[in-house]
């Protein structure tokens, strides 16, 4: 195996400095060979130089090679994965094989400062992925082109920037040529994506010459991308996993079921959620509950803010009996209205918690907000952590909680959470705990369901790597709507989920356009935390603090109750999509390059994206009463209107501020629910399939309890829609038994 010019350079900078000394008096030679003469017999009994490692090629699964050069760190996303490879997976994926990356152009330096790896780039092509970043999209794209750019991957609370910090940073991209490459690090890694010019790699790129501003000198010229550079501080060697296409999709594919497969939420997961204002206790928050019910707006899960602890930053664990003095009969009416109940709590551990004591042994040596950091990677931390969660709330049934403020603050001067220079007992470091953190977090909290074989589906505010099979979708305080898409596009590349909900907005107009993309997400919440009314009453945040509420209120109630009876109408389809997620990796929700990899348009199309297999989203923004849609090629239909629409081409979109453009995939089956407003245990969807175009390929929509995970055992039924012209049929074939839920009353054709 070749090891590369950058293996090659430590070896021939120690030629030159010994050419040097041999050049300087014979008492440095003497010198020099007392030191040397143990060192290369040492180097000689293992066969290996300290600082040009060999690559080690190994085949990890089918269309999965694990390359691996130095001594990898101990703690990285893999020793800490969620669920283990889904081999059987990989194995039944019948695509190309082949490794994607010519080895021989693959190089690595291991150094003081860490390690660095070098990987062939081809003129022209793209890269996606990297986490949850909410502003960037193709990576290669900088404001000169595409010339490359450093993506430099830190958790972050602040993800509107251009960097790469994010709340999900993942070190694993996907290119247009169609592989997958994954990084298997915690440390906080830089990725120079085609914007390096490395000496061993021919002939160097000119700056330009002289320029009359300093714009013009240092932005970016117009390079040629060639080389990524993986730049890894600390670790003195790395293993990186490569995984074969041929296309980009079957790429990210093999890196979810490398990861362990996609999560499957509960059907009330794909519900709507109502997050209550942070001060209300039990009496408000009943209230408020059943008004919701009382108007018939469809709710699934009841999330309770901070409010519900004694003390909250940091988190007491302990119910607060002034706001919530009978802490079982709260769960218990809301579950009887038919909510399942989220709780909000993060993991810094305050004095007053009982488990204060007996955590601090199992914690990080520096207090945040004064509590304890609990190191969720000790099996000890974790269930001292978990003792309170479990007292407090999965005693009392609950179905899932919000695990916010794990992210950190890196562009701060004043950051909050804990510093890089923690220690912690397992060994972990404040870098590698922060990349970690709402991974083990995330982990920890999933425990108690797994035990009783539930499903659960919950909120968190950090992650990273191989989260695929994480039953938690990540959100942020950050609200720019833009972002959201994006961020919806780009969790799709890296295994992530995302919940761009909704709070405020300006106007109703924003309120709306806000509410289209969060009904068609991983999660469709509405986060009033800091608001007491709900936002349909007054979008305003100051006046709905002061309860006054809009003249149309009641008009504008009724709009949002058919935005979320858009989200009802899709739960069976999209519960088909997350079944595909689960089993064989594929995103529920992507970016049209994902569909169309060979489209140009389409690989630099950021806010569009396809939901599930067959429909196409087109979201407006506030004060834009027109947007420019492209559609691939093919045969699409408006969705509103039926209309057949010939797709390779940009259209205007002028959709009133009622309705999001949507756009069915000609040659699929599209079958939709009858809203319900809730999802009960024994709910039975009546759906009405639409043929869509010509020659509709089937649908399989997937039975089963929609709680547990007896469906992994085979509990499941796969029901096979299929329609030629005006023959429809059905097959269910499986071995779930329990109540039906699905109907089929109706078949239409558009
Ligand atoms: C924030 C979180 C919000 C809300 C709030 C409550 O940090 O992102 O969604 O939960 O805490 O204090």
């Amino acid at each position: 195996m070749k090891t590369g010019m950058h293996a090659r350079t430590a070896l021939a900078e120690l030629a030159e400095a010994l050419a040097q000394m041999l050049l300087l008096n014979r008492a440095s030679i003497i010198a020099l060979l007392s030191v040397l003469a143990p060192l290369t017999a040492a180097l000689a009994a293992r066969g290996a130089e300290p600082h040009s490692p060999t690559l080690q090629v190994a085949v990890a699964a089918p269309g999965v090679w694990r390359l691996r050069f130095g001594k990898p760190e101990k703690f990285t996303p893999t020793h800490f994965r969620s669920a283990p490879m889904d081999t059987a997976g990989l194995a039944a994926m019948t695509s190309s094989q082949s490794m994607p990356l010519d080895l021989a152009k693959i190089s690595f330096r291991v150094s003081d400062r860490g390690c660095s790896l070098l990987l062939p780039m081809q003129a022209g092509e793209s890269i996606y992925g990297f986490g949850l970043h909410t502003v960037l999209f193709d990576l290669t794209q900088s404001k000169g082109g595409q010339t490359g750019r450093r993506v430099f991957l830190k958790p972050t609370d602040k993800p509107e920037n251009d960097l790469g910090e994010s709340h999900a940073p993942v070190p694993f991209y996907v290119s247009s040529l169609g592989y997958g490459v994954f990084v298997d690090t915690a440390r906080f890694a830089s990725f120079y994506t085609g914007d390096v010019d490395p000496v061993s790699e021919g002939a160097g790129r000119s700056g330009g010459g002289m320029k009359t501003s300093s714009a013009g000198l240092y932005g970016p010229p117009v390079r040629r991308v060639k080389t990524m550079l993986v730049d890894v501080p600390v670790a003195k060697g790395l293993e990186v996993y490569v995984f074969a296409g041929p296309t980009m999709l079957e790429a990210v594919e093999r890196y979810n079921l490398f990861a362990g497969g996609g999560a499957l939420p509960p059907l009330w997961g794909l519900g709507v959620q109502y997050r209550g204002y942070t001060r209300y206790g039990e009496a408000e928050t009943l209230a408020l509950a059943a008004s919701l019910r009382a108007e018939r707006i469809p709710c699934d899960v009841w999330g309770v803010e901070p409010g519900w602890q004694s003390h909250a930053y940091s988190c007491s664990f302990v119910w607060d009996k002034k706001r919530f003095p009978d802490p079982d009969g709260f769960v218990r009416k809301m579950q009887a209205m038919g909510y399942k109940m989220n709780f909000w709590e993060h993991a810094f551990t305050h004095p007053s918690s009982p488990i204060y004591d007996r955590l601090k042994p199992w914690s990080g040596d520096v207090r945040v907000w004064g509590g304890l950091v609990p190191d969720f990677a000790t099996a000890e931390g974790r269930k001292i952590f978990l003792q309170q969660n479990v007292t407090a709330l999965f005693d009392r049934n609950i179905e899932s909680v919000k695990l916010d403020e794990c992210d950190y603050q890196p562009g701060s001067a004043t950051p909050w959470s804990f510093p890089l220079a923690t220690a912690f007992p397992s060994g972990l470091d404040g870098e590698l705990m922060h990349s970690l953190f709402g991974v083990l977090y995330q982990q920890t909290l999933w425990r108690p369901f797994q035990e009783k074989g539930l499903r659960t589906w919950g909120m968190v505010r950090n992650s990273q790597a191989l989260a695929g099979p994480l039953p938690y979708v990540l959100y942020s305080d950050s609200y720019d709507a833009r972002c959201y898409v994006r961020g919806l596009l780009n969790a799709g590349f890296s295994g992530l989920l995302w919940d761009p909900e909704v709070r405020t907005a300006a106007s109703v107009e924003e309120f709306y356009r806000r509410l289209q993309v969060a009904v068609l997400s991983h999660d469709a919440v509405i986060d009033s935390w800091f608001i007491p009314n709900p936002p349909w009453e007054q979008v305003d945040r100051g006046k709905n603090e002061r309860n006054e509420f809009m003249p149309d209120r009641q008009a504008v109630s009724d709009i949002v109750r058919k935005l979320l009876q858009l989200r009802m109408r899709f739960i069976p389809y999209l519960y088909s999509a997350f079944h595909e997620y689960q089993a064989t990796g594929k995103p529920p929700i992507r970016a049209l390059v994902l569909d169309w990899p060979e489209d140009p348009k389409a690989r630099q199309m950021d806010d569009e994206f396809m939901f599930g297999d067959s429909v196409l989203a087109a979201p407006m923004f506030a004060g834009e009463p027109q947007r420019q849609v492209y559609l691939p090629a093919g045969e699409w239909y408006d969705f509103w209107t039926h209309a057949p629409i010939r797709g390779g081409r940009t259209l205007e979109a002028t959709n009133g501020i009622e309705q999001i453009p949507l756009f069915v995939r000609g040659g699929t089956l599209l079958p939709l629910a009858q809203p319900v407003e809730f999802i009960q245990p024994g709910t039975c969807f009546d759906i009405t399939v639409s043929s869509v175009g010509s020659r509709a390929t089937d649908f399989t929509l997937y039975e089963d309890d929609g709680v547990t995970t007896a469906f992994a055992k085979g509990a499941q039924n796969q029901i096979v829609l299929h329609a030629d012209g005006d023959q429809h049929s059905i097959r269910r074939r499986g071995h779930y038994r329990g109540p039906a839920r699905y109907r089929i009353t109706g078949w239409t054709r558009f």
